[in-house]
């Protein structure tokens, strides 16, 4: 496996790079903005495929490097379903898996630095955010914080976890990297040997001052998804009841590119065909396949996701290789399940 810590010197964080081999496709965990042209130098030396990428929480001290990382990559852009930001194209779950060719992540929903803090786990390994550093904890006073819920988080969904796993934390300030998680249970000075109301007591009196980037980096951060389908042509986006209308038309292939698990959840729509989005490119030089074929007749295919995100960069991709007579439905499945 290949994991490969970054560290940006101006606010201290921790990015992290997983994928099972060489030639394979990654996942990048807390990306900065500053540092995305080091990814991109990572990927292309290890020859990796950037599949999607993901925050721990809403960051105040940094710009996340998503937005620009899914524009550069077309990858998809993960976030908590408690984030504040405006549109990705997953929202994800505690207990749901975050999975790319060889990896799976399982997602803990750990609020208390955040109300969106999430920490992503595989055996052996864990990444903490903000919820867990090295030492220390993430603060709880702004972003929906809660000193509470950050203690339960930490005590019921990381030091249950087996004690040799390794701690990867968001930040650290001091020149550490790693820890474990007995380490962590035993020598943190905010939780080892403390009870609950102690670590409250300790938490509301840090008196910190806000982080000097949060004016900049929290509306950044809440806005990824809002430059997602423009420069699209307004025709080729069809709304819930457009695409209501093509559901039994022969000439019109409907296209899901959800995963799975996705699917599973939610159901989806009668009759279309199922691509998950990380295949599109291989099946886009498969002049056999079935979407091809379709498209060669002359008949129309409307793409859909969960929320819009993965069907407008479809959208993006046909465009450019001059393939027409495509669509996409705006706010996916989302939308389609709020209008009857
Ligand atoms: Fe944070």
């Amino acid at each position: 496996m290949i994991l490969k810590q970054f560290f940006d010197e101006v606010s201290s964080t921790y990015s992290y790079l997983l994928a099972e081999r060489e030639g394979g496709e990654a996942l990048i965990i807390d990306s900065v903005l500053e540092n995305i042209d080091e990814y991109l130098r990572f990927l292309g030396t290890h020859q990796l495929k950037l599949r999607k990428v993901v925050d721990t929480h809403t960051h105040a001290d940094h710009v996340s490097g998503m937005a620009s990382l899914r524009n550069l990559t077309a990858c998809m852009t993960l976030v908590s379903d408690h984030s504040p930001v405006s549109k990705a194209s997953v929202r994800i779950k505690h207990g749901d898996k975050i999975q790319i060719q060889g990896i799976s992540l399982k997602v803990l929903y750990t609020p208390g630095h955040t109300s969106d803090s999430c920490c992503y786990h595989m055996p052996g390994f864990v990444f903490t955010g903000d919820t867990l550093l090295i030492s220390g904890t993430g603060r709880t006073d702004f972003q929906g914080g809660d000193a509470g819920a950050s203690y339960d988080s930490i005590v019921n969904h990381l030091f249950s976890l087996p004690p040799e796993t390794l701690v990867y934390p968001g930040h650290d300030y001091k020149g550490e990297n790693l820890s474990t998680i007995a380490i962590e249970k035993h020598t943190n000075p905010r939780l080892a040997g403390r009870s609950r109301a102690e670590y409250v007591a300790i938490m509301s009196n840090l008196e910190l001052d806000d982080p000097a980037m949060m004016d900049v980096a929290l509306p950044a951060n809440i806005c990824i998804g809002d430059d997602i389908g423009q420069g699209l042509d307004a025709a080729k986006i069809l709304s819930v009841a457009e695409v209501r209308a093509k559901v039994r038309d022969a000439n019109v292939l409907i296209v899901d590119l959800r995963e799975d698990e996705e699917i599973e959840k939610t159901g989806t729509i009668e009759g279309c065909m199922r691509i998950p989005y990380k295949d599109l490119d291989v099946i886009l030089l498969d002049i056999e396949h079935p979407l091809l074929q379709h498209l060669a007749e002359g008949k129309e295919v409307v793409f859909f996701c969960a929320f819009g995100e993965r069907s407008a960069l479809a959208l993006s991709r046909m465009g450019d290789t001059h393939i027409d007579n495509c669509y996409h439905l705006k706010d996916g499945m989302d939308a389609w399940l709020k209008v009857h």
